[in-house]
């Protein structure tokens, strides 16, 4: 049964790769992304791209911290979370 699926940090190295695997299969995606400056942002918009006019895509620009946004875009059954700041800090201990 196709599912409709909200996807954060769609332009991302994981769920970027989530999303084409959920279309291959014939799922919808409705992925959403704030296309940060963590790294090299022409990356990330060379992932999106490959996504970008697929059928059952739909991309938002958002921050998942954003309540409004992330509620219009929750028309989704499913929601996986792949946005997230990669390399953390680590705690050092005294
Ligand atoms: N890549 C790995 O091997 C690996 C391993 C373990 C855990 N993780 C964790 O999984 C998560 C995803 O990893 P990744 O390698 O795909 O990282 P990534 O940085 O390539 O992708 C994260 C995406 O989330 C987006 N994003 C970040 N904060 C956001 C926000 N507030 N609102 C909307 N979008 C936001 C970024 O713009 C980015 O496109 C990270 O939290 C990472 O720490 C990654």
């Amino acid at each position: 049964m196709p599912l409709k699926i909200l996807l954060t940090g769609v332009a991302g190295f994981i769920a970027n790769r989530v999303a084409s695997m959920l279309l291959d299969d014939g799922h919808t995606v409705v992925g959403l992304d704030n296309m940060n400056d963590a790294y090299d942002i022409r990356l990330k918009e060379y992932r999106l791209a490959a996504l970008t006019g697929r059928d059952g895509f739909h991309y938002l620009r958002a921050d998942i911290a954003d309540r409004a946004a992330v509620r219009d875009a929750w028309t989704a059954g499913l929601a996986y979370c792949g946005g997230g700041r990669r390399g953390r800090p680590r705690t050092t201990a005294s």
